[in-house]
């Protein structure tokens, strides 16, 4: 093959991994990701793999709860509760496809994930809050694909991205993601199987992205620009047989067509595939660092040297901290801490006591 530049996800992933093992290590956090399957779903075994090698490698904690694919909801939705409660778990997916006995039910499963620890973005709150510009968590995939595009600088603003799939995992978040005007500022043609004349439209494309989940279903040149100056994202994973018999993992495009016919292009494997995952882990990464948030920067100024401050910058300092900290509790708090002549009270006392009060009211809630 030769022609396009090949967009290296794995190389980017592993600069990524790194980056969140660092992290992770500054910020002292203990980020756990626990990840619910249901039944032995095949492809989910490999996906669910790869998620626990590379948070290994991220110094993520990772772990499992396996039901059977005739677990009951009554019996999911007990994992996730529990999974919801505990403190120490940051990142909770339940892992799509669901068995037969339960797809009816995926729309309500997904619901009953904790906002705060929604670390796919399938909950509405966070859908909802990523379509209004303010997203609290980022899809993977999507995210991935928005990493590379940036990372290999191609440019998106007013570009014309064709995206071939609508699913809620990939299509969708993915042309909200694009289109933002204050971002990438795509102008994104947004198709599926009733597309109209959907290879007139792919011609036009500067960035076409394939998440049909149909193996090679782009494969003929002509579809693309005539100049070659589109990149396209392969978003398709299958395992396909070669005529000798051999196991191969091939995408949504046919890259040995393509490739002399484009400027860039995603591998599969090697593209989207790890980007999704290391994606994820940033997420997870990001959801340990909001849940501690009102204790970090505190242990930051512990090590630095003490100083004095008055009630009211305590106070003060108190209510950006923790806003629905109970005044009244504060105030008995700081009459029995020792102050000095002038009414100043350390700032170390201070920040030891809050750490501690931080942690438990967290708990209570939690
Ligand atoms: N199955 C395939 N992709 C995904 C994903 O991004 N998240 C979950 N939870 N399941 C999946």
């Amino acid at each position: 093959m030769s022609g396009a530049t090949l967009l290296d996800g794995k190389a980017l992933s592993s600069t990524l991994v790194e980056s969140l093992a660092s992290r992770i290590k500054d910020e002292q956090l203990a980020p756990h990701l626990h990840v619910i399957t249901v039944g032995d779903d095949p492809g989910s075994k490999v996906y669910v793999k790869q998620k626990r090698t590379t948070a290994e490698k991220a110094g993520i904690i990772f772990s499992q709860t396996c039901l059977l694919a005739n677990a009951s909801l009554p019996e999911l939705r007990s994992v996730i509760d529990q999974c919801n409660r505990d403190r120490n778990i940051h990142g909770v997916i339940v892992q799509l496809p669901l068995p037969d006995s339960l797809r009816a039910h995926e729309r309500e499963v997904l619901n009953l994930v904790d906002p705060t620890k929604d670390v796919d973005c399938f909950h509405p709150e966070n859908f909802g809050l990523l379509a209004l510009g303010e997203a609290s968590f980022l899809p993977a995939t999507p995210a991935g694909i928005l990493k590379i595009l940036d990372h290999y600088a191609i440019e998106t603003r007013g570009k014309r991205c064709v995206i071939l799939g609508k699913s809620n995992i990939v299509g969708k978040p993915l042309a909200l993601m694009l289109a933002r005007e204050s971002g990438p500022a795509c102008t994104v043609i947004f198709c599926d199987q009733h597309t109209e004349n959907v290879w007139e439209l792919t011609r036009q494309a500067d960035i076409l992205i394939v998440a049909a989940g149909k193996h090679h279903l782009v494969r003929d040149p002509s579809v693309l620009r005539s100049d070659g100056e589109v990149a396209i994202i392969d978003v398709g994973i299958h395992r396909v047989q070669t005529a000798e018999g051999k196991t191969v993992v091939q995408g949504d495009v046919d890259a040995a067509a393509l490739r002399p016919h484009c400027r860039w292009l995603t591998p599969v494997p090697g593209g989207v595939g790890p980007m999704t995952v290391a994606c994820l882990l940033e997420q997870v990464v990001e959801a340990a660092s909001n849940f501690s948030k009102p204790v970090a920067p505190l242990k930051r100024l512990l090590r630095g040297p003490d100083i004095r401050l008055t009630r009211a910058e305590l106070v003060s300092l108190m209510r950006k901290i923790d806003p629905g900290f109970p005044a009244s509790e504060l105030q008995l708090v700081l009459d029995g801490m020792k102050a000095a002549d002038d009414g100043t009270i350390g700032f170390h006392a201070f920040a030891n006591w809050a750490m501690g009060a931080l942690q438990s009211s967290s708990t209570a809630s939690a």
